[in-house]
């Protein structure tokens, strides 16, 4: 009871509005994948209450958060149960956390906030085509999104975003190529189409150290770097040259893939990269004329194996000629076939990766204050 308050006067003092109802308020608003509220994540800026409405700025994590919405409703119907309050406000940006590199001696990107590899045990699983259609799809969210093409002997992505041209440098550095809405950096730019890469594994070091720092990235909230298969000399030099927050491991549902997947993901674990997820990709054909589904593979589960494995499973792509005809044609399914069942998928997946990045990010130990 406040001190020389009568009774009747106590409504009318709680009802006072100020930042500090709203940010009390606030404070019971959970962020669903952080476990933590609004107000301990630092998510609320820029409040101001002027007589009965209330403004602040609402900053997520990543643009490609797929909980945006309910994160903003629950905010919102929070702050409007405050006594006294009749409009909310909000602006919604976002602001990547770029977690300290727990080793920290291995060369930061100083503008990228998250490196993610993807990988694979296999060949031929559709690694470049998840890659290229995952970052096509956080690009589309406003994300900003890099993706180099790690595969030095096999370099795909030129084919599978369309563009095929010499980059150009400025003061010594390369300017990645532009397409779609991302940033991107291959090989195949820089040999005739056709040639082959005949190199040596000190050689392939060298180009990975070269793309991640002699390329301008600029400012990225996510570098995707699309792996070569299996476990070898890309792979480790990636991992010794940068911070790779995590990987996702891509696989079909066939037993051969799948047993090289697990072989990925223990080469990750080895290399203390964490597994951010695995996607089964060509999981399934549907018939477009009888609407059957037909198990291709038909004999293992990806999301089975990952989650006996304790890792998270992102998602299934089904086969369909589509997703190949815009890999060959160079305009990534994402964008050319939206609403397609193919196309949902790999959007679907897209927001989970981005909910991982940010997860993986908080978990990350923060640096020592002293
Ligand atoms: N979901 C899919 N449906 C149909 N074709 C696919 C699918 N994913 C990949 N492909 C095709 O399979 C082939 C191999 O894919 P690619 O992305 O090059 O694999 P990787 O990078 O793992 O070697 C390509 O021709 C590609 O277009
Ligand atoms: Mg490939």
């Amino acid at each position: 009871m406040l001190a020389g308050a009568r009774w009747e006067e106590v409504p009318e003092i709680m009802a006072k509005l100020d930042n500090e109802s709203v940010l009390t308020a606030l404070k019971t608003v959970m962020d669903p994948d952080l476990h933590r509220d609004l107000v301990s994540l630092n998510m609320i800026e820029d409040l101001s209450v002027v007589d009965d409405r209330v403004t602040f700025t609402l900053v997520l994590t990543t643009a490609a958060c797929p909980l945006k919405d309910q994160i903003e409703g629950d905010a919102r119907s929070a702050v409007m149960k405050v006594p006294g309050v009749r409009e909310v406000t909000i602006r919604t940006i976002s602001r990547m956390r770029k977690p300290k590199d727990p080793t920290a001696d291995r060369k930061a990107l100083p503008g990228v906030a998250s490196v993610i590899a993807i990988g694979s045990g296999k060949g031929g699983v559709g690694k470049s085509t998840v890659a290229a259609n995952l970052a096509v799809a956080l690009a589309a969210t406003g994300a900003r999104v890099g993706l180099l093409d790690g595969d030095i002997y096999g370099p795909n992505l030129p084919r599978m975003l369309g563009v095929r041209r010499q980059p150009s440098t400025r003061d010594g550095k390369v300017l990645p190529l532009e397409a779609w809405g991302l940033k991107f950096m291959s090989m195949g730019l820089l040999v005739d189409e056709g040639e082959a890469v005949v190199w040596r594994g000190p050689m392939l070091h060298g180009a990975i150290k070269s793309f991640l720092h002699d390329v301008e990235w600029g400012d990225l909230d996510y570098l995707l770097v699309d792996l070569p298969p299996g476990t070898g000399d890309v792979q480790l030099s990636l991992i010794q040259q940068t911070w790779v927050v995590g990987a996702v491991v891509v696989t079909t549902p066939s037993t051969v893939a799948i047993e090289d997947a697990v072989k990925a993901v223990a080469m990750f674990a080895k290399l203390h990269v964490p597994v951010l997820g695995v996607i089964e990709n060509m999981s399934y054909f549907e018939c477009p004329s009888c609407r059957t589904r037909h198990e291709i593979f038909n004999s293992a589960s990806a999301e089975e194996r990952a989650l006996a494995m304790g890792l998270p499973f992102l998602g299934a792509i089904p086969i369909h000629p589509d997703v190949r005809e815009g890999g060959d044609s160079g305009k990534p399914v994402v964008l050319e076939k939206p609403g397609s069942p193919y196309a949902r998928a790999l959007v679907e997946i897209a927001g989970q990766l981005a909910r991982r990045v940010s997860i993986q990010a908080h978990a990350a130990p923060v640096p020592s204050a002293v």
